[in-house]
């Protein structure tokens, strides 16, 4: 018996995509040709794909018929304007740069807010994230609050920026050490988990006192909103789109990956309150890495279905309908006995593989073992959170080990219903059935840098 229940999704279909049905013989195959890796797996091999929210959600027929609408002009397109007023509506930002997608902002933007050898501060950094600080020159150190990793115990907004821990560090280093600072809403790497207005006050009071600018890290902006709306006692009686604004009136400028809260496919930008020295320097350093300033990578239609895709993503029923049916898979996961980072975040279900086996040491990827089971059993596609994603130290060499080792299941907008949900949940039975059978992974081939894309692994001897 279960209590948990399904929202109805707030639209019907209108186009279908066959999915691809695969024998267990079949995806043995595909899984040790892939190297025991799933992001090295066709597309046509995998049933469900939990691999990403990212660029994989469905456009609308109001989206689509947009694309008909491109102005594919080289300069000043019309729909670059409309997403500039869009952006103005919503996050009432002055200054739009488009970009291809979220790293393509964030490559074009830091090295004009920092220097080198400086810090930069964050609730957490995405990895692209990470990466294009630690390209430009700084170092990248994560905030989190110690609610973020206690996965079991239900709180509001494990997403916060450790302030009072923030504070210490830049007592610590000395203010002209620290760069910015990134505030990564909804928190992905804690779990999809939100941010409060209250912590963002707190972050623009800190950031003012040292005189330092607050960049947000806007991938999921609009489920962010939604959990404020829900939790935060004061807001229940805002709409969404106000409380989106009061957030951004506490930052400075964003990054956005459009490819998840806008639901495009392809598509990202910055964003900037009022700042015209950083929005020139944004837009001179888009015209070599990205394009021209007014297309940033992107084609006139694409831009046109973010103008109309930011105000699907933040309509209130379908925010509703999208945090319930991510609430509805982590309950019927629990149901069935499965430890998961409890509350549910925005875009995931993560669950803790460090609770599912707990003698499987971290260099032998846990997280990462139960995927491929989860595969095998049912054809669902997850994603490793853990130790396999984050690496080795680069000093001594040696494999880290991950605080967290999470299963993501990641749901892209609008794309499944409840009977994929429920699939979901009867691989994670068979797993569970087959979990003292488990064994850990090694190396077969490692790449120097983000190896989790394209390592490859073997199972090890029992
Ligand atoms: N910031 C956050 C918080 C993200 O989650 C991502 C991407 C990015 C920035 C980079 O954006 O992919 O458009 O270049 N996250 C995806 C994920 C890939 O699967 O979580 P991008």
């Amino acid at each position: 018996m279960t209590n948990a229940k399904h929202p109805a999704e707030p639209f019907k279909i209108k186009m279908v995509e066959p999915l691809n049905i695969t024998t267990t013989e079949q995806r043995k195959k595909a899984l040790e040709e892939a190297g025991y890796n799933p992001f090295l797996l066709k597309s046509k091999d995998v049933y469900i794909d939990l691999l990403t929210d990212s660029g994989t959600g469905a456009m609308s027929d109001n989206q689509w018929s947009g694309l008909m609408l491109g102005d594919e002009a080289y300069a000043g397109s019309k729909n670059y304007y409309n997403v500039c007023d869009a952006i103005k509506d919503i996050f009432n930002y002055n200054y739009v740069v488009p970009t291809h997608q979220g790293r393509g902002a964030e490559q074009v933007l830091f090295p004009l807010l920092l220097e080198q050898g400086q810090y930069v501060c964050s609730n957490h950094h995405f990895d692209t994230t990470k990466a294009h600080v630690e390209l430009s020159g700084a170092k990248a150190r994560n905030f989190l609050v110690p609610e973020a990793t206690d996965t079991a115990t239900y709180y509001d907004f494990k997403g916060n920026f450790n302030i009072p821990a923030l504070e210490a560090f830049i007592e610590d280093v000395g203010a002209e050490n620290v760069a910015f600072f990134i505030m990564t809403v909804t928190n992905n790497s804690a779990g999809g988990q939100p941010v409060s207005m209250e912590n963002m006050k707190e972050l623009k009071r800190v950031a003012d006192k040292y005189g330092k600018k607050i960049v947000m890290d806007s991938a999921r902006f609009a489920e962010n909103a939604m959990f404020i709306k829900q939790r935060e006692e004061k807001y229940k009686n805002y709409t969404v789109k106000e409380i989106i604004t009061e957030m951004y009136s506490y930052a400075d400028m964003l990054t956005m990956s459009a490819k998840k809260d806008a639901i495009v496919n392809m598509g990202g930008m910055i964003a900037i309150k009022d700042d015209e020295e950083i929005f020139r320097g944004a837009q001179m350093r888009c015209v070599p890495m990205e394009g021209f300033a007014t297309y940033g990578g992107l084609s006139g239609r694409d831009m046109e279905a973010l103008a109309r895709g930011l105000y699907e993503g933040i309509d209130e029923n379908y925010l509703e309908y999208r945090l319930g049916q991510i609430k509805y898979l982590g309950d019927k996961l629990m149901e069935i006995g499965i430890p998961i980072q409890y509350p549910t975040g925005g875009h995931a279900v993560f669950v803790d593989a460090k609770k599912i086996l707990p003698d499987m040491p971290a260099d032998q990827f846990p997280a990462q073992a139960i995927i491929n089971q989860l595969y095998l059993e049912s054809g669902v596609r997850a994603v490793e959170i853990g130790s396999f994603l984050l690496g080795r130290n680069p000093e001594t060499g040696e494999q880290e080990a991950s605080e967290l080792e999470l299963v993501r299941l990641t749901i892209p907008r609008r794309v499944y219903t409840q009977s994929h949900m429920d699939e979901v949940v009867e691989g994670f039975k068979k797993v569970m059935d087959n979990k003292d059978n488990l064994v850990g992974l090694t190396f077969s081939y490692e790449p120097h840098v983000l190896r989790h894309f394209l390592a490859r692994l073997k199972p090890m001897d029992k």
